[in-house]
């Protein structure tokens, strides 16, 4: 079986490279070799690979400058992603597009179903929800996976912005009003390849298992971090409330998304946020120790 994956050189992208399954002949391409607002290059580059299915790990992903880069997001997050779709429709290839739980406006406090009412606060949040209707619309039997707060080994993110943070500081504030769920890439990658063997369609959430806050989070990174000697002294870590730290983009203060029909599909539980957490700084503790 042969996949394309654009967006290789992102988090998830790079998660899915390490992971991918030996059966799987996997295309890794990056915005250098297959930038996917382009039309012309994803018509030849499925010309030039035929392959099985595409997984879109592509995106614009910086939430707060997508308030003043709006076009750009769109080209990105909606205009690319229905490209691809018509594409995959045109050639009967299994489209796997990912995507976000920015795309609800949080003011529920039970976890978001994937037919749930969305409504974006910012230009991310509604560039992506865009996309995943263009992705409804041109190609149905597509999976549209949502996840949620993805951190990884590679790239940026929260958890390495709080050890380097940590690191740096005495003291630290970190909203405690924004209630979601952690999810290490590799829950989702491990989704992801279970969904390319069973090809299910239609809108699938994927995040671990859990609750927290961002200020929940944090603390969790520091005790985990301290545990196993990847941070060596503890810092305060105080509770903030989302007006004291003002950003560009609105976010939602509840984006907790129900994962029954995806567990279904996968026969088995997700994980919780907390051991993923361990396992991944895990990962990182091994990677500083090989070099
Ligand atoms: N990160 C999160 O917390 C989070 C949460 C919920 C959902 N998601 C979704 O999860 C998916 C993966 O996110 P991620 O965290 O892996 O994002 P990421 O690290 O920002 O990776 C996205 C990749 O897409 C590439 N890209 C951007 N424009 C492109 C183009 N025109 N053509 C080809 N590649 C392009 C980026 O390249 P450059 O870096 O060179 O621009 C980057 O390598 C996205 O759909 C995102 O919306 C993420």
């Amino acid at each position: 079986m042969k996949i394309l994956l654009t967006g290789a050189n992102g988090q998830l992208g790079s998660e899915l490279q390490a992971t991918c399954p030996a059966h799987i002949t996997l295309i890794p391409t990056d915005y250098t070799t297959l930038d996917i607002t382009q039309p012309e290059q994803v018509k030849a580059a499925l010309d030039a690979h035929q392959p099985d299915a595409i997984i879109n790990a592509a995106a614009y992903t910086a939430v707060d400058k997508a308030e003043s880069d709006a076009d750009r997001a769109y080209a990105i997050n909606h205009l690319a992603a229905a490209t691809l779709a018509r594409e995959a429709q045109r050639r009967g290839i299994y489209l796997l597009h990912v995507s976000t739980d920015f795309v609800f406006d949080g003011q529920q406090s039970t976890p978001y179903l994937p037919d749930a009412n969305p409504l974006p606060l910012g230009v991310y949040g509604a560039s992506k929800l865009a996309g995943d209707q263009a992705v409804q619309e041109y190609c149905p039997t597509a999976a549209i996976v949502r996840t949620s707060w993805l951190y990884s080994a590679y790239g940026n993110n929260f958890v390495k912005t709080m050890l380097r943070l940590m690191a740096e500081r005495e003291s630290l504030g970190v909203v405690a009003d924004q209630i979601g769920t952690p999810t290490w890439t590799r829950t989702l990658t491990d989704t992801i390849w279970s969904f390319i063997a069973q090809k299910p369609q239609g809108v699938f959430h994927c995040s671990d298992n859990g609750v927290a806050s961002w200020y929940d989070f944090a603390i969790a990174i520091q005790e985990e971090a301290l545990a196993i000697g990847l941070l060596t002294k503890a810092i305060p870590v105080k509770p903030l409330r989302s007006e004291e730290y003002p950003t560009p983009a609105r976010r939602p203060a509840y984006s907790v998304m129900d994962k029954r029909a995806t567990e279904n599909t996968l026969g088995y539980t997700l994980p919780h946020w907390r051991p993923r957490l361990r396992q991944m700084l895990a990962q990182l503790q091994q990677q500083a120790t090989n070099t």
